[in-house]
């Protein structure tokens, strides 16, 4: 069984071929691919194929070994025989796109030619293309390279967004007035966005605003951010500047396109007296209005160096006072103080 597990292999191919070869357009580092099938035959005809290509190819002749080699070799991508005695391609697959190690890994089953209940399985279990046998050398090329290419660049967007999560941690481990507050968000956005039935993806983006809504404090001088007095006006107005400043961060990222009007409307007042704008009523973007009511009664709620912490129905009072002064959307007030008294006062 040992033998069996671990019976994939790695085939090395000159450097000379793989340098007269255009996969290194992509990358300096020559792509690796993982080939799985229980047949030997199919293998090879898959290696030869590839190799010539200039890939550096990895073989697994069943699902475990599969497992075993994309942890120990993490390749670029990997073609899956669906058939397979003991653990069949769609049970690796699902495997495979479970992990946060491992989700990025496009998986190209390979099926029979139109079976279309294979590929429905397939799309099912996360697969992410399919090819048929016999191998067409152009489509299978073509099809290798451009999937490499995408799991690339999603691996950079992947790193650039964990980049900016982890300055928004720091700025918030600098804050001493904000405690475990980004933490806290991020629940609270998740479980009133669902309350409000909202689409998961903006749930998502309500999510990531608990995180990132703050960002733009990365370019806030200490003497202003960390300051214990009174700020001034002109420290005031550096301050607001922090919704400009996070915008410009994450403005670059396609992903957090739904993140940004939160980050540069969540000061904004439902009078327009709030900033960096001065929006008025529904010109606010509503997952900016959503958020900022979980902000403040987050704030609220919990101690700060200058505050006592409020119980949830004083803060729903004092958020209601400020609605009434025409800060916050009152229909939108009321949501949210149904949800608070159901989920945390009720509960
Ligand atoms: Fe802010």
């Amino acid at each position: 069984m040992l033998e069996v597990a671990s019976s994939y292999s790695k085939l090395s191919i000159s450097t000379d071929l793989s340098e007269r070869f255009p996969v290194n357009e992509i990358d300096s580092e020559r792509p690796k691919i993982l080939v799985v099938d229980d047949h030997p035959s199919s293998r090879m005809t898959a290696v030869a194929l590839l190799s010539v290509e200039g890939y550096e190819v990895m073989e697994a002749e069943n699902g475990q070994a599969a497992l075993d080699c994309v942890l120990d070799t993490d390749p670029d991508l990997i073609l899956l025989d669906v058939m397979m005695p003991g653990m069949d391609g769609y049970e690796v697959c699902r495997r495979l796109k479970q992990e946060e190690q491992t989700r990025l890994i496009p998986i190209v089953f390979v099926t029979a030619l139109n079976d279309r209940r294979a590929r429905l399985r397939g799309i099912e279990v996360g697969g992410d293309d399919f090819l048929s046998k016999p191998f067409d050398q152009l489509e299978l090329s073509a099809r290798v390279k451009s999937l490499i290419r995408q799991k690339r660049l999603n691996e950079d967007l992947d790193h650039a967004s964990k980049v900016l999560f982890s300055i928004a941690r720091t700025i918030e481990r600098r804050d001493p007035n904000t405690g475990d507050h980004c933490e806290r968000l991020v629940v609270l956005g998740k479980s009133f966005g669902e309350y409000l039935r909202l689409p998961r993806i903006e749930v998502r983006d309500l999510m990531w605003g608990g995180y990132l809504h703050d960002i733009g404090k990365v370019g806030i001088p200490d003497s202003v951010l960390l300051k214990t007095g009174k700020l001034t006006s002109d420290e005031w107005n550096v301050m607001r500047q922090h919704v400009l400043i996070g915008e410009q961060i994450c403005q670059p990222l396609r992903t957090m396109q739904g993140v940004i009007p939160i980050i540069r409307h969540h000061h904004e007042r439902w009078d327009g007296s709030g900033y960096p704008d001065g929006l008025v009523g529904n010109a606010i973007p509503f997952l900016a209005q959503v958020f900022q009511l979980i902000d403040i009664y987050d704030a609220l709620t919990h101690e700060r160096p200058y505050k006592i912490a409020f119980t949830p129905k004083d803060s729903l009072d004092l958020m209601f006072q400020e609605a009434e002064k025409g800060w916050r959307n009152l229909e939108l007030m009321q949501r949210f103080a149904e949800f608070i008294v159901q989920q945390v006062i009720a509960a």
